[in-house]
């Protein structure tokens, strides 16, 4: 499942929409029913309008009706790996406190953590 997520999150990067940073990013995330939902960053000309790709893949599944999570992969081609940001940390401890979490460069190079340890005492109400 790790590789095959690795490869969704893989394919996915090519639909980025990131013409200003260049930098594209692909997440595919695993809902508990078995369904993939992936996404891309999505940029915007007004700098902050833009997205990343892991809350794309996380509203997917919330608008599908889905909020049970297993595991999420992040793919973005380059030298180093590249962990979610701040604010897809506090997305993510919404919804899932122990969510596996695949870093990948390649798909036979990734780390696999999990958000307990990304973003520990993470603030929920
Ligand atoms: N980006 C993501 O898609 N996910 C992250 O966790 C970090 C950054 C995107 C946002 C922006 O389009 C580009 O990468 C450069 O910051």
């Amino acid at each position: 499942m790790e590789k095959k997520l690795i490869k969704a999150a893989k394919e996915v990067s090519k639909n980025a929409y990131s013409p200003y940073s260049k930098f594209k990013v692909g997440a595919a995330l695993l809902t508990s029913s078995g369904n993939i939902y992936t996404g891309t960053n999505i940029e915007n000309s007004s700098y902050p309008a833009g997205v990343c790709a892991e809350r794309v893949a996380i509203f997917k599944a919330i608008t599908n009706g889905e909020n049970k999570f297993d595991m999420l992969a992040i793919y973005s081609h380059s030298d180093k790996l590249f962990y979610p940001c701040g604010i897809c940390r506090q997305v993510i401890a919404e919804f899932a406190r122990n969510l596996p979490i695949i870093v990948a460069k390649e798909e036979d190079n990734y780390i696999k953590t999990n958000i307990k340890d990304l973003l520990p005492q993470a603030f929920r109400l």
